[in-house]
């Protein structure tokens, strides 16, 4: 079946598409037919207009929503720095720790739950490239949390797109546009700027998240394979309008605003949109949906066939981010090395595990909640436990991945690792190559007699 048998079950109702123009009530009549900025907004509300790209993008690119809500989202004191000294995100911005960018191939043992913090609090920035004032690159993050948010508190990122990677618990999310439940083997897309809270429902968290700074991520063009395949629009799942009504308490708004955290006081819900319509907006997506395609005569194609979302860059097929997916599937390929080759890629590879265990990466080293990062023209391919047994199998039709998924994040820049993910999460294995690699063992045999026209030496 193509869907994920979730073990927590479905909660709320949603719109599906991807790109899609939607709208939305929860009380019907909330939504001004055709003008946008009526005198006299239906039931005394406010019209107001959220933007994710320049009012002038085209409009194939254009993104805005219109939102009907109680109280607009600027009625709010001034925001004042918050935990100044302990909350960094964007190293590179702020010069307090360095970017580490080494040629090295590096690997993580699972990263640490915490249960003492909330979401805002459980972002760990592990790796990236760009700066978010500058509107260029991506953010690689760690999330650990145990703690819901409060509920008198709501996030929203200035910097980027959250691309929300869970892999243990559910993310029960509320945002302005409606509630999204997220469980492993799900993303959840939350554009910049959207303001949300995260409950968990069924404990502690932890997960991935590729936060993008420029840009919007898209579903990759599909050239000859056609109109349909990869992951489809139509399993795209967007929020329907859902609020709360609250102008007696106060709230506090925080905002990551270039890497930084940021506080303000508000004497109502900011989750007061009552009807919205529009194409901006947070959606999820179960990744046991996508329609994998391969090889059915020979060769491994290139990974790019597992391209669920892409987000471009200036030039045309460079993605400043891809998120591929290696999910359960079927190798057949004829007279074929099955795992992935051996490669160098002038593209940079950022790989987590959900569940289960990476078809090539047998070794036992890539765990669930673990990662690995490949840089800008660092070898790799599979480790020799694996080159060992694909050499020499026995080439039937074989089911790989079962009950796994493993992911990647692709940039099309150099990726510098934090000093929190280099050393002080403590988890970078020191024997990566050496368990990975090191061990590979020369089969050359030269032939007899020898042929070699163009000379050889032998040490
Ligand atoms: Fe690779």
């Amino acid at each position: 079946m193509p869907v994920t048998d979730f073990t927590v079950a479905e909660k709320y109702k949603y719109q599906n598409g991807f790109g899609s123009y939607f709208e939305t009530e929860a009380v019907e009549g909330a939504l001004p037919i055709g003008a946008n900025n009526p005198q006299k907004p239906p039931y005394g509300l406010y019209n107001e207009k959220l933007s994710g790209t320049a009012f002038t993008a085209p409009r194939a690119e254009n993104q805005q929503s219109w939102l009907q809500r109680i109280l607009p989202a600027s009625a709010h004191a001034p925001f004042e720095p918050r935990e100044a000294n302990t909350f960094d995100t964007n190293p590179g911005v702020h010069n307090r720790e360095k970017w580490h960018q080494i040629p090295n191939q590096l690997r993580w043992d699972p990263f640490d739950m915490d249960e003492t913090v909330d979401w805002v609090h459980s972002l760990h920035l592990v790796a990236g490239a760009g700066d978010p004032t500058m509107k260029t690159g991506l953010g690689i993050f760690i999330f650990a949390a145990g703690k819901d948010m409060d509920p008198r508190e709501a996030f929203y990122s200035a910097d980027g797109d959250f691309l929300i990677v869970p892999q243990h618990g559910v993310l029960d999310i509320q945002t302005e546009l409606g509630k999204i439940l997220v469980r492993p083997n799900e993303i959840c897309v939350i554009p910049r700027g959207i303001r949300y809270r995260v409950n968990l429902p069924e404990g502690p968290v932890r997960g991935y998240i590729l936060e993008l700074y420029q840009g919007h991520f898209e579903l990759p063009g599909l050239g000859p394979i056609g109109s349909n395949g990869l992951a489809n629009a139509r399993d795209f799942q967007a929020p329907v309008a859902y609020f709360d009504e609250d102008t007696e308490n106060e709230y506090t708004l925080l905002a990551k605003f270039s890497g930084h955290l940021f506080a303000a006081k508000q004497n109502h819900t900011p989750f007061d949109v009552v009807a919205w319509h529009g194409n901006y907006y947070p959606y999820k997506y179960d990744l046991g949906r996508f329609n994998t395609i391969g090889s059915i005569s020979y060769d491994h194609p290139d990974p790019s066939i597992f391209t669920v979302l892409t987000a471009q860059s200036d030039h045309e097929g460079t993605a400043i981010a891809d998120f591929v997916i290696f999910p359960p599937r079927w190798l057949v390929a004829e007279g074929t090395f099955r795992p992935p080759w051996y490669h160098r890629n002038t593209m940079s590879e950022f790989m987590g595990l959900i569940g289960g265990q990476y078809d090539a990466k047998t070794g036992g080293g890539f765990q669930p909640a673990g990662a690995s990062l490949h840089n800008v023209m660092s070898a790799h391919g599979p480790d020799a436990s694996t080159h060992d047994k694909a050499s020499n199998a026995d080439l039937k039709p074989a089911k790989v991945g079962e009950g796994s998924m493993a992911f990647m994040f692709e940039s099309c820049l150099m990726v510098g690792v934090t000093e929190w993910g280099l050393k002080k999460c403590a988890k970078v294995q020191d024997d990566y190559n050496a368990e990975s690699w090191e061990p590979l063992k020369p089969h050359f045999k030269r032939p007899s007699p020898a042929q070699i026209p163009h000379g050889s030496k032998k040490q």
